[in-house]
C-alpha cells in the first residue's frame, strides 16, 4: 500500500511526525510505503527544515517549492503540482493534514484522479467564514473518503454535516508528539535561548492568523496590549508578523516584548511548560498549553478547541483589551479533562488506513 503525506505549513510537519512514529509503533511498516510531499508553502529554514531535523522526519520525496501568493494562486499552483506527482507516483491513499492551503489542494487533486483521501485532524470548526482556515477544512472534509477525527466533539461535528459514516475517532495526533517530546525534555533539557527573561514568571506569545494581523489598527492594538503585560512577554515572531508589522510602522520591540525568531519544536514545547501564561491565536499552541498544564488567552472569537476553555484553562479574548485582562487573570483551579487522546492516534491512523476497503 503506497501513502502519500501532503504537507506544506509549520504545524503539519509536526502532524507528520506524530503519523512518522505511530507508523513505526503500528508494527505494520512492511508492506507500507509511505512518501511525503512537501508543497514548499513555508520554506524559511526556522519554519520548515528545523522540523524534519529535530523531529526525525524523512527527507519529501518531492518538494514543489510553492510559497507565497494569494490564497487562489498559492492553492492553484499546488493544485497543478500535486497532481503530476499523483498521477507519477499512484498513491493508493492521499493523507492530508489540518486546514491550510496545501490540504485543500492536496485533497482537489487527488479526489479528481479518483485517488481515495483520508483527512487527518477532520471536523474541527471554526463557524467563522472569514477565516481561510475555515473554507480549507470545510471543503477538505467533504472531497474525502476518510475522516480522521481527534475529538469526540469533531466527531459529533461531522455527524452534523451528514459526514458521520466516513468518520473515525483516532485521537489527536499533536497530543502524541507534544507529549513524547515534554517526556524527551525532561530527561534531556534543551538549551533554552540566551537573552530572554526566562527566570521569573514570563509570557509566551505567538500571532499569525490573517484576522490580527493583516489590519493595521488591529495589529498595532494586540502588539500594544501585549507591550504593556506587567511581565516580561517573550514573542516568537512568524514571517506574517514580521511582514505586516514592518508593513504598518508597529514595532516588535517595545514595553515589555522581547521578539524573538520562530523557536524549533523542542524549545516551543519546552517554553510553554514553563511559561506562566500563554497569549496565542495559533490552534495547536493553544491546545500544547493546555496539555503542559499552562493557562493560554486566544486572541480570537472562537476556538476550534472547545475543550480548552471548560474550566477556565484557555480563555477567548476577542478585543486587545480582553487580551490585556485576561493575560493577567488568576491561575485556574478546576483540573484539566484529558479530552485529546491517549498519545497513540498515529498509530491507529495506519490501523485505520489498513483496515478500510478502498472506496469504490
Ligand atoms: C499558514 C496557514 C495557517 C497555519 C499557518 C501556520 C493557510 C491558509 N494558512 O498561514 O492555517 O496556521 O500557516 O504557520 O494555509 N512566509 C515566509 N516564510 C515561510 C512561510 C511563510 O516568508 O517560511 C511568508 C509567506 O510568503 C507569506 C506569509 O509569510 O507572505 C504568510 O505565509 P502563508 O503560508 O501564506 O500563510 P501563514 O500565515 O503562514
Amino acid at each position: 500500500m503506497r501513502v502519500i503525506s501532503v504537507v506544506g505549513a509549520r504545524p503539519q510537519f509536526v502532524k507528520l511526525a506524530a503519523v512518522e512514529k505511530g507508523l513505526a509503533d503500528s508494527g505494520l511498516c512492511e508492506g507500507i510505503d509511505h512518501l511525503v510531499v512537501h508543497t514548499g508553502q513555508h520554506f524559511d529554514a526556522g519554519m520548515s527544515e528545523v522540523f524534519f531535523t529535530d523531529l526525525a522526519i524523512p527527507e519529501p520525496a518531492v518538494n514543489l517549492g510553492i510559497g507565497g501568493g494569494g490564497h487562489g494562486e498559492q492553492t492553484g499552483r499546488m493544485l497543478v503540482g500535486l497532481e503530476e506527482v499523483f498521477i507519477n507516483l499512484r498513491p493508493d491513499w492521499v493523507l492530508v493534514y489540518g486546514d491550510t492551503n496545501s490540504t485543500l489542494a492536496a485533497a482537489i487533486a487527488a479526489v479528481k484522479l479518483h485517488i481515495p483521501v483520508a483527512h487527518l485532524e477532520a471536523g474541527l470548526r471554526s463557524f467563522n467564514r472569514r477565516m481561510p482556515e475555515e473554507h480549507n477544512r470545510v471543503l477538505t472534509d467533504h472531497a474525502s473518503d476518510l475522516l480522521l477525527a481527534p475529538t469526540e466533539n469533531a466527531m459529533r461535528l461531522l455527524a452534523n454535516e451528514g459526514l458521520a459514516d466516513r468518520a473515525v475517532l483516532v485521537g489527536d495526533v499533536m497530543t502524541d508528539i507534544c507529549l513524547a517530546v515534554s517526556r524527551a525534555n525532561e530527561a534531556a533539557p534543551p538549551p533554552l535561548p540566551g537573552g530572554l527573561p526566562l527566570a521569573g514568571p514570563f509570557v509566551l506569545a505567538t500571532l499569525h492568523r490573517a484576522e490580527n494581523t493583516d489590519d493595521g489598527q488591529r495589529i498595532s492594538e494586540l502588539i500594544a496590549a501585549l507591550a504593556s503585560l506587567p511581565d516580561p512577554v517573550v514573542l516568537a515572531v512568524h514571517p506574517r508578523l514580521r511582514s505586516r508589522s514592518t508593513e504598518f510602522g508597529v514595532s516588535l520591540d517595545q514595553g515589555s516584548l522581547h521578539p524573538i525568531d520562530p523557536l524549533p519544536y523542542p524549545l516551543m514545547v519546552e517554553l510553554t511548560r514553563r511559561a506562566s501564561m500563554v497569549v496565542t491565536d495559533s490552534g495547536g499552541l493553544q491546545k500544547e498549553a493546555f496539555i503542559l498544564g499552562t493557562p493560554c488567552t486566544t486572541a480570537r472569537t472562537e476556538s476550534e478547541w472547545p475543550e480548552t476553555l471548560e474550566a477556565g484553562w484557555n480563555v477567548l479574548a476577542p478585543s486587545a483589551s480582553d487580551v490585556a485582562a485576561a493575560a493577567v487573570r488568576p491561575l485556574p483551579t478546576a483540573p484539566r479533562r484529558g479530552a485529546f487522546g491517549d498519545g497513540h492516534a498515529g498509530r491507529r491512523v495506519w490501523e485505520t488506513l489498513r483496515s478500510q476497503q478502498p472506496p469504490a
